[in-house]
């Protein structure tokens, strides 16, 4: 008894994770929000596996998809606090932590394609916008990619004259706020484990995912049409709790980022394959129609939503977003 009230106050005191950790069996908890059958899901399973094995057992990661723990924004708080240990979030969810920064991969059509993308977070820039978590106690180790967002509706989307008036959910993002209403339609911020609901009951209209979410969560069972707009992008951080990363062992930090690194890899492989398989699901389905814009649509999408950048430019930075620009080479006038 006397000492599970020692352990208890050594918990309150230290943190649940250092707790652990000083009582030489190391538990990482990692929550996430999405499905087990997309990237970040089997990317977070594949490092949980090299992390047991290449510990030989020391180091146990313990897997929670689906909002199982938490929701959206309470993750966050949850690893903040240190009663979670390891997290993916959506590059969306660090705006309001205070990282603006980080909004700049919400902007629409910054990036066409996964190597522009990949210019960006395996880059300097990448590494810089890490770093800026630390002062909020968080350590961040790795981008995983996801994929581009599309548009789903009960209402077929051919031009942004067709999004006028749609309740869209968005996560929380100021510039995703902007991007829905750019097109003449009504932003609802939302957690991600509601949007099937509010899709089914018309809460909300529509919303935007990778395919890959859109499937997993059986929107498309609830929205009759899917629009390939491709505008935007949607992909992770992987962070930890910092204090709990500071007070590993050194051997063990040493092995797990080595794990890190080799999930990571494997993260960004299967992230577009995932997606188009998905997408083949989908349109098997036959209960969403599935339609891809013509070069003049997707022109008319872009010139509605490009405007964006230099609305939210001094919320993000300048700098940042045209230092993008010219790793990628986007030319906001085209
Ligand atoms: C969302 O809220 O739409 C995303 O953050 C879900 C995800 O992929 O984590």
């Amino acid at each position: 008894m006397k000492l599970k009230l020692a352990a208890l106050t050594v918990a309150l005191g230290l943190g649940l994770s250092q707790a652990a950790v000083a009582a030489g069996e190391i538990v990482i908890k990692f929550s996430h929000v999405v499905a087990v059958n997309t990237p970040k899901g089997k990317a977070a399973e594949y490092f949980k596996k090299l992390a047991e094995e290449r510990t030989k057992g020391k180091v146990k990661v313990q897997v929670y998809p689906n909002s199982q723990l938490y929701k959206d924004k309470e993750e966050l708080e949850a690893l903040q606090l240190g009663a979670v240990q390891m997290l993916a979030p959506s590059l969306a969810k660090f705006g309001p932590l205070g990282a603006k920064e980080f909004e700049v991969f919400d902007l629409p059509y910054i990036f066409d394609d996964y190597n522009d993308l990949h210019k960006v977070t395996q880059g300097p820039i990448g590494k810089q916008l890490l770093a800026k978590l630390e002062p909020k106690g968080i350590k961040g180790l790795a981008f995983w990619d996801n994929g581009f967002k599309s548009f789903s509706s009960n209402r077929p989307m051919k031009t942004p004259a067709d999004m006028k008036g749609l309740k869209l959910r968005i996560q929380s993002s100021k510039v995703l706020e902007e991007e829905v209403r750019a097109l003449g339609a009504m932003p609802q911020v939302m957690a991600f484990s509601e949007v099937y609901q509010a899709l089914q009951t018309g809460v909300v209209d529509g919303t935007e995912n990778p395919i890959s979410n859109f499937y997993t969560q059986k929107m498309h069972e609830v929205q009759k049409n899917l629009t390939l707009t491709n505008h935007g992008y949607l992909g992770y951080a992987v962070i930890v709790n910092k204090k709990f990363w500071d007070g590993l062992p050194g051997d063990v930090r040493t092995t797990l980022e080595g794990a890190m690194r080799d999930a990571t890899t494997y993260a960004n492989q299967i992230a577009e394959k995932e997606n188009n398989d998905d997408l083949a699901r989908v349109k098997a389905s036959g209960k969403t129609q599935v339609y891809t814009p013509t070069p003049a649509e997707r022109a008319a999408f872009k010139k509605a939503l490009v405007p964006v950048h230099q609305k939210m430019s001094d919320r993000i930075g300048p700098d940042l977003i045209k230092a993008i620009y010219k790793d990628t080479g986007f030319n906001p006038a085209q």
